[in-house]
């Protein structure tokens, strides 16, 4: 069970003295994101909420278990008109990628009908190819599943999300990746040497045909990284490697005077380095992180602590706990907690378990197959435990912002985030409480909307409200930072996670968008597999009406102050550290010398 929400709430009911109310819930094993009634069907993602909080529906949805099967859907939709976005049974993407078309107002138009083909029940193919060193496998496989049977055939998958909750086809197509300057590097599409995808085809051809794409075929490089807008992918082929295993050690003692100097010496150095950095503690974390052999002794498993499963009492008490620190506008109420959160992850070495079943000391060596990726709260048996951000309970709520830098831009980013901390350390308290800001590492990839130059990748995770027209506390720091990372720094967002205003104009941050479109263009030339949504993110879109209050939301970028909340005393100012930011501040007294 994950301890640290445990501590969390502990030191809570220390400093608050809140009482919470009981309620039972019954056994919580993830949910399929799409329910289908008469009326057709609503797709959640795992959150239980989209970017702009609105449901997205579709007419109807579909369960091909083969490849013949998921062929012959797209057959029936190409003939008969209908927009379609292939599913997934884990849906973990943030952005509306999958959502088929913009429905207003719950009021369908039967214009555009819509089809959803979920890959959930296609998922029985793993074939390994021993002699060449690849799996090939089927779209909706997950992710643990396909670590599992490589392991036991003798090979590992180099790279992969830290996250096991979702399927291949999924993470790909939204350019996944765990952390390494070595070899291939940590994004997993760059392992990928074949995807076989279906795309609409002539009434000859019978409305659907299947491409295999192998070796230097170019179109290769626009499927392995797609936003499911080619086409409906059958099978990814995966290069993989002899079975290793991997030491890791944190050092959790160091300042953080000197990332900026550290960043590219400690990702050369370790194969799969990455960096934790909680500013408002001055503190960074090490990861060292190597190969070692597999006759190394050890069999770890390193179990991340936020991907624990949590008393489902817990994880409301705790969010509970966070939105009166919110409302009561109690920064240090969010320091004292995310001082704790950090004492407990070092105190069990962020989830790593050495014998499986605790933490005892470093290194912790096992096998690649346990300590990459994890996620055992999907599996938890216990019926009042879950994943803390499971939707169907009031647990955490948050937003994700991933920001992509070329490697040389991440050091000049950093110095800004510094300086914006400087100024006011407690401020960075509530995004110490996630997970602070995770620094990775990923090569330069031949996808063409994979990353053009080896890059350096930054998530951090913050408090969303319940009610989107709640402004945030220090709200303007967060939307400071994203606007440094995107504006300033020329950051790239990570398809599969950021608030919208992150896109604007990423196309033009793609030297090969062109090749991408032009390949889409041949694959899908009527746009069955393409929306408002998905265009929207691909094509980096501004809102056609900035609404009021858009900005807390992250929907938009305030320019008036009615964008913000001036009801609440949230006004349209420029940024602290980038003047040119526009983000909305809490100004106790209106003063109007700081306004935009
Ligand atoms: C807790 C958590 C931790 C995470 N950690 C990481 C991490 O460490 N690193 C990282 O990079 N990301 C991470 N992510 C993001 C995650 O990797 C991506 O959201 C991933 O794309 C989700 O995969 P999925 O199978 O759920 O796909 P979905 O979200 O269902 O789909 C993603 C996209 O792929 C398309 N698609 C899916 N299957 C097909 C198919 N067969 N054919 C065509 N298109 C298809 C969909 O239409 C959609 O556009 C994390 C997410 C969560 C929730
Ligand atoms: C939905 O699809 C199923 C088969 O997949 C079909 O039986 C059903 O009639 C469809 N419903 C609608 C409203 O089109
Ligand atoms: C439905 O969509 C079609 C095509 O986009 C459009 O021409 C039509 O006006 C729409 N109808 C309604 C009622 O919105
Ligand atoms: C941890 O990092 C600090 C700062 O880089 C260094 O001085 C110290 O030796 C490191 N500790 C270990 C155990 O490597
Ligand atoms: C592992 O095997 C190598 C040779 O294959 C050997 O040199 C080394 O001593 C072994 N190490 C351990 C810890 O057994």
């Amino acid at each position: 069970m994950g301890g640290w929400l445990y501590w969390y709430l502990g030191i809570l009911i220390h400093t608050l003295q809140f009482s919470c109310s009981v309620r039972t819930v019954h056994g919580l094993i993830p949910q399929s994101p799409i329910q289908c009634s008469s009326s057709g069907c609503t797709l959640r993602n795992s959150y239980g909420a989209w970017g702009d909080r609105k449901d997205c529906s579709a007419l109807n949805v579909t369960y091909p278990t083969t490849e013949e099967q998921l062929r012959s859907a797209v057959s029936y939709a190409v003939r008969n008109n209908l927009k379609v976005k292939v599913v997934t049974r884990f849906s973990h993407t943030i952005p509306k990628l999958s959502c088929p078309h913009e429905n207003n107002n719950n009021n369908i138009n039967s214009s555009t009908a819509t089809l959803l083909i979920s890959t959930e029940k296609y998922d029985s193919r793993i074939e390994i190819d021993a002699a060449r060193m690849t799996a090939t496998v089927d779209a909706g496989v997950g992710l643990r599943q396909l670590i599992n049977a490589v392991e036991e055939a003798g090979f590992s998958l180099v790279a992969a999300p830290y996250w096991e909750g979702v399927t291949v086809a999924g993470l790909i197509s939204t350019g996944a990746h765990g952390s390494s300057w070595w070899g291939k590097g940590g994004s997993v599409h760059d392992h990928v040497v074949g995807v076989s995808v279906v795309v609409p085809a002539s009434k000859s051809e019978g409305y659907a045909k299947i491409l295999r794409l192998e070796g230097q075929d170019p179109m290769l490089n626009a499927a392995k990284v797609s936003l499911g807008v080619l086409g409906a992918i059958s099978k990814v082929k995966l290069s993989l490697e002899r079975r290793f295993k991997r030491s890791i050690t944190y050092n959790f003692t160091a300042e953080d005077d000197h990332i900026e100097d550290v960043y590219v010496d400690h990702a050369k150095m370790y194969e799969f380095a990455d960096l934790t950095w909680y500013p408002s503690r001055h503190t960074v974390v090490y990861r060292y992180d190597s190969r070692v052999p597999l006759n190394a002794s050890g069999d770890a498993v390193y179990d991340f602590i936020g991907f624990q499963a949590n008393s489902i009492l817990v994880s409301e008490s705790v969010r509970a706990a966070e939105k009166l620190l919110e409302s009561t506008r109690n920064a240090n109420g969010k320091c004292l907690t995310a001082s704790t959160t950090l004492g407990l992850k070092k105190l069990v070495g962020n989830g790593l378990k050495n014998n499986g079943q605790i933490f005892t000391g470093y290194p912790v060596v096992g096998y690649q197959g346990k300590m990459q990726t994890s996620g055992s709260c999907l599996y938890s048996s216990r019926f009042d435990t879950a994943c803390a951000w499971d939707p169907r309970i009031k647990g955490l709520f948050f937003y994700e912002s991933t920001a992509i830098f070329p490697a040389s831009k991440f050091g000049d980013f950093a110095g800004d985030v510094r300086k914006l901390r400087d100024l006011k350390p407690e401020n960075f308290c509530g995004v110490d409480n996630y997970n602070g800001l995770l620094i990775r590492f990923i090569k330069a990839s031949s996808a063409y909307l994979g990353q053009p130059e080896d890059s350096v990748v930054v998530d951090f995770n913050y408090y969303r409200g319940n009610d989107p027209s709640n402004p945030r506390l220090n709200q303007d720091v967060w939307e400071e930072v994203e606007q440094l990372a995107f504006f300033k720094h020329g950051a790239k967002p990570h398809w599969a996670k950021n608030r919208n205003i992150a896109f604007l104009g990423v196309n033009q941050k793609y030297p090969k968008f062109n090749m991408f479109i032009a390949a889409k263009k041949q694959m899908d030339p009527l746009n069955v597999f393409s929306s408002e949504w998905s265009d929207e993110i691909l094509y980096g879109q501004e809102l056609s009406e900035k609404v009021d209050g858009c900005a807390l939301e992250g929907l938009c970028i305030c320019s008036e102050h009615r964008h913000c909340s001036p009801q609440k005393g949230y006004y349209c100012s420029h940024g602290l550290v980038y003047k040119e930011a526009r983000v909305c501040r809490y100004l106790q007294s209106f003063i109007s010398s700081t306004i935009v």
